[in-house]
């Protein structure tokens, strides 16, 4: 079988996409059922038709297109990854394993061949947190690692439910139609970009990762006294946004002093209220993202955070109240699935290395129901959740190739 990416063409679907976004170009901003979430999701749907894919979509909004195997009532192989995107990203973020998927599965079919499993993309809904705080809404309901209950219960800052925003999206059926049985797929693999620098530096072309980083997400609700800038002395302040900062400082001391290399803690949000510049602030509300390849020490590190900002409260009279949004623990690819991309890579003579993810994927929660892999490309400078991520067609076209016949081989077993 020889297979022929077609680059121009998929070059110019990613092109194509990252202009369905909320701000202007070169900036992607694609928040989950968003104007640009939902045109760009009409975008991927009318690629996958043209591709003579069945689509299918379930009541969370995770898209299905499936391209039929002989032996259809096998388990399917699935790959695929998300569309939706942090307010300031870039084009390539959960695009290269959608669109590339398709570009594959064209490839495999212009070289006729013929799968005997089913192959399915999977473009997940909100693999990004933006919209409602948690990251892999599909993939989690799908894996059984959020039940639909909790699902229902989330809401975005504007106090709307993620039913109500699905209802205003479109999406048809009951959230408790979405989790899969174990072994519903035979195997998943996303192709993602590294989103590190690690694949450049060592001039590898293709990542297989082995093992996905455990994340978690800590919100914190501060509550001081708010007061008049000039009126109130500053002896006795009870200042939300100071108790904040400190919380910040202690995030980045504990995950740079837990003792694992892979420890990184991260507070992306921070508001305060009332918001003006003659007012104490009396309200504080910070997110904290805080992940380790090592379970254990995560766990340590959460904790220790919690106690630290305890701490800073009761010294500076301030009320805390703490929400664990989600502790997940590490995955693990599968070991047959990593060998088989390994191999892949060998006989089209692209270099690879093992490695581990410290980004999330759904690829995470997939890992709960079937075998997984990852494949990863090389990003310019390691950089991604910006306007300048990139990785040149080049990279993009091997990562391609290797997920096709990746995928050839498992829907052929
Ligand atoms: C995914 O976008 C992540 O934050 O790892
Ligand atoms: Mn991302
Ligand atoms: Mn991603």
């Amino acid at each position: 079988m020889t297979l022929r990416i077609n680059i121009s063409q998929l070059q110019r679907e990613i092109n194509e996409l990252a202009l369905i976004s909320e701000s202007p170009p070169p900036v992607v901003t694609r928040v989950l059922f968003s104007g640009a979430d939902l045109r760009a999701r009409r975008f991927v749907k009318k690629l996958c038709r043209e591709t003579g894919l069945a689509l299918r979509e379930d009541a969370v909004g995770n898209v299905f297109a499936r391209w039929e195997g002989s032996e259809k009532n096998l388990p399917a192989v699935a790959t695929g990854s998300h569309i939706d995107a942090i307010p300031n990203a870039g084009k390539y973020d959960g695009v290269v394993g959608v669109l590339g998927a398709i570009e594959a599965i064209r490839a495999l079919k212009r070289s006729e061949f013929q799968p005997r499993r089913s192959i399915e993309l999977v473009v997940f809904t909100a693999e990004e947190p933006t919209r409602f705080g948690l990251g892999c809404i599909g993939s989690r309901l799908l894996g059984g690692v959020l039940s639909p209950q909790k699902a229902a219960s989330l809401c975005s800052q504007d106090g709307k439910s993620l039913a109500e925003w699905l209802k205003q999206a479109g999406c048809k059926g009951k959230l408790e139609s979405v989790p899969r049985q174990r072994n519903f797929y035979s195997s998943f693999v996303e192709l993602h970009i590294e989103q590190g620098p690690r694949l450049e530096k060592a001039q590898v072309s293709i990542g297989i990762v082995e093992k996905i980083a455990a994340p978690s997400t800590l919100w914190i609700q501060l509550t001081g006294v708010g007061g008049h800038a000039g009126g109130t002395l500053m002896p006795g302040r009870r200042d939300a946004l100071l108790a904040g900062a400190e919380i910040a400082l202690a995030v980045e001391k504990v995950a740079s002093t837990s003792g694992s290399p892979d420890a990184v803690g991260t507070t992306g949000i921070f508001r305060i209220e009332p918001g003006a510049v003659n007012s104490i602030p009396c309200r504080a509300h910070l997110e904290i993202d805080l992940r380790d390849t090592n379970l254990a020490t995560r766990n340590a590190a959460l904790a220790k955070i919690e106690k630290m900002a305890r701490e800073i409260c009761a010294r500076r009279k301030i009320k805390i109240s703490f929400e664990r949004l989600n502790v997940d623990p590490p995955a693990v690819c599968d070991v047959a699935l990593v060998r088989t991309v390994a191999h892949v890579c060998r006989d089209l003579k692209i270099s690879c290395r093992k490695m581990i993810s410290r980004a999330y994927h759904d690829t995470l929660f997939m890992a709960r129901i079937c075998p997984v892999a990852m494949i990863f490309i090389p990003c310019r400078g390691g950089v991604s959740h910006r306007p300048d991520e990139y990785s040149s067609p080049e990279q993009i076209a091997k990562g391609t190739r290797v997920l096709a016949e990746t995928l050839a081989i498992a829907a052929s077993c």
